[in-house]
């Protein structure tokens, strides 16, 4: 494990020959180069030194090449252009950095990420995906660099579909318990729903409760409104701890709970903490008695707020609502409320991988919690994502409008996997249940490095075939690399042990180069929670090995020495690419 980086220790070096003419080491930094074809790293200081010296900057570059050239890190240094350094690393030392294995953080933090909020009664769909996803490769990539790092669901388990579920309940079922105020108890043990009943009432209640746009009939906008109105009454009645409801509650969760987990599980996403927005309730009257004495909380036409807008901010940011005029508790205040316990249980960095569409409610949240003196703006991030749009552009609907549910990508993805891997005859000679496990594999490769491998912030289409596909930047590409090398090392009965890895052919330089780029690749996607930037390292090296593979032997080659320093290659290029699809949250088939 190296706390170094490659281009860092390279910008030591060059940083060092530019201090001992005088200028400043931070002209020194290196890195890879722009032009691979001229040159493997580049150092562009010696422009920016002359013109803080009012000095020739080829005469700056000529005495600090002079002096690299001496140093031996290099087996060769140019000066191309005005002043640009082309550096090529020694192959001694090239060789060295390809065996780096991981990067760890300078400081280690306690840290919870947050990055489930499904909600209960509601099926997981495409947005929990990507919430999902991203934010366990975020946590897995900060494990790696050292931190103790947790994920917490943050169920969402407290708001206004609460209220509606128990309404719809209660009209369809008021022979039930729950509702008579003077029931002494005990209520049943045994659940009144099943999940498919929540999947059933939630939808119904929601329509009952919509006024449907341009509606222009006033009975039925009456209605619409009196639905609603009786939801949020039995919300309010269920946060204030109406016993019959606060029951009937308990059973929603628990029947919706063990579904979810399996989507989790099937997913290989997994939760240290389950805990959900109603878990913070009890925090919050005390909260807004804090946010009081502080003398932040405002009155606003009888709710209560905080007023988080700034002189300098270029769009307006409104309050932060904490109590709705009806005396209930929205996602602001429960929000609030989490932040105030994970502050108080010692997490010193609070990350949150929700939709970028939300980033205004995480802005609020956040400035009421600095001025509440719970954390400061630099510990708590935002790491908002993008849409998964359909072909049109527009946020992904299955053919018939509706939101996609997890369970259905799944399936199609898993259908599409299944259908590549006959035409391609991928494990012809299997049984029956090994190929579906390797169907099942390939089909989440795919999702999940199509979903990955674009910038967090971006939207991008989905496109099933492209993602499935076993060429280009996809996860199947991947898996299958890895497996090929396990299958050369196998055939060459050797991994090559402890040999010294040698350097002769252009292509195992390449590979070599794109190896060494580990530390900076897991440094720029720890810094930036930019999962992406391995999926460019991975696929980079792939690529890498492909090129080496065809034009180098390996287990065949006839000098022993070679032949163990490719098999060196091969291993350490398998070992990174699992590696870095752990880190991705994605797991290879033994064979395919
Ligand atoms: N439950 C929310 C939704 O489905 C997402 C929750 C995001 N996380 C949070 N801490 N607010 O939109």
């Amino acid at each position: 494990m190296t706390k170094r980086t490659l281009t860092e220790r390279l910008s030591e070096i060059v940083g060092a020959a530019f201090a001992a003419e005088g200028l400043d080491p931070a002209l020194g930094a290196v890195r890879v180069s722009d032009r691979p074809d001229l040159a493997q790293f580049q150092c562009n200081g010696a422009l920016a030194a002359a013109r803080q010296a009012k000095a020739n900057p080829r005469a700056i570059a000529e005495a600090v090449a002079a002096r690299l050239r001496e140093e031996g890190a290099f087996a060769a240094v140019e000066i191309a252009g005005p002043g640009f350094l082309n550096l090529v690393l020694a192959d001694a030392r090239l060789a060295e950095a390809a065996l780096a294995d991981g990067w760890q953080a300078g400081e280690a933090e306690k840290m919870i990420v947050d990055y489930g909020g499904p909600n209960v009664a509601k099926p997981l769909h495409v947005g929990h995906l990507r919430a999902a996803l991203i934010g366990e490769s975020i946590k897995r990539i900060l494990r790696a660099a050292g931190h103790d790092a947790v994920g917490d669901i943050h169920l969402g388990d407290w708001g206004l579909q609460m209220g509606q579920l128990i309404t719809e309940l209660e009209r369809e079922r008021p022979d039930l318990p729950y509702w008579d105020e003077s029931f002494e108890g005990p209520y049943p043990k045994e659940s009144p729903v099943t999940v498919d009943d929540l999947a059933r009432l939630y939808p119904q209640a929601s329509k009952a409760c919509k006024i449907e746009k341009g509606e222009t009939d006033q009975d039925k906008i009456e209605a619409a409104r009196a639905r609603l109105g009786e939801a949020q009454a039995a919300t309010v009645a269920l946060q204030e701890g109406r016993p019959g409801y606060r029951a009937v509650w308990r059973h929603f969760v628990d029947v919706s709970l063990p579904v979810l987990r399996q989507d989790y599980d099937e997913l290989g996403v997994g939760f240290e903490l389950w805990r959900g927005e109603a878990s913070v309730h009890d925090r919050i009257e005390g909260l807004v008695a804090r946010l009081g004495e502080r003398g932040v909380l405002e009155d606003s036409e009888g709710a209560r707020v905080v007023t988080v807008a700034r002189e300098s901010d270029k769009k307006e940011i409104p309050p932060l609502l904490m109590i709705k005029s009806n005396g209930s508790v929205g996602y602001g205040s429960t929000d609030l409320a989490t932040l105030d316990q994970r502050a108080e249980e010692g997490y010193q960095r609070c990350l949150y991988v929700v939709d970028k569409r939300q980033g205004e409610h995480f802005e609020q949240v956040f400035r009421a919690a600095e001025r509440l003196g719970l954390y400061d703006a630099d510990h708590m991030e935002f790491c908002g994502f993008g849409t998964m749009n359909g072909k049109d552009g527009k946020p992904f609907k299955t053919r018939a409008g509706g939101v996609l549910r997890l369970r259905d990508l799944i399936d199609m993805v898993t259908d599409k996997a299944r259908e590549r891997l006959a035409e391609g005859g991928v494990g012809e000679g299997y049984e029956e249940d090994e190929r579906e496990a390797i169907a099942k594999l390939v089909g989440m490769a795919a999702l999940k490095f199509a979903d990955l491998s674009n910038p967090r912030t971006t939207d991008y289409i989905f496109d099933l075939d492209r993602f499935v596909a076993f060429e280009g930047k996809t996860g199947p590409y991947l898996l299958y690399a890895v497996v090929r090398i396990d299958s050369v090392l196998a055939k060459a009965g050797s991994d090559g042990g402890e040999a010294k890895l040698v350097l002769t052919e252009p292509a195992e330089r390449d590979l070599a180069l794109a190896l060494a780029n580990l530390p900076d690749a897991l440094k720029a996607a720890h810094d930036r929670r930019m999962p992406h930037v391995l999926c460019e390292q991975a696929y980079g090296v792939a690529q890498a090995f492909s090129r080496f593979y065809a034009s180098c032997r390996i287990g065949d080659e006839a000098d022993a020495e070679k032949r163990a320093s490719r098999l060196v290659l091969s291993r350490v290029t398998r070992d990174q690419l699992r590696g870095i699809l752990d880190l991705l949250g994605i797991e290879v088939p033994a064979r395919m």
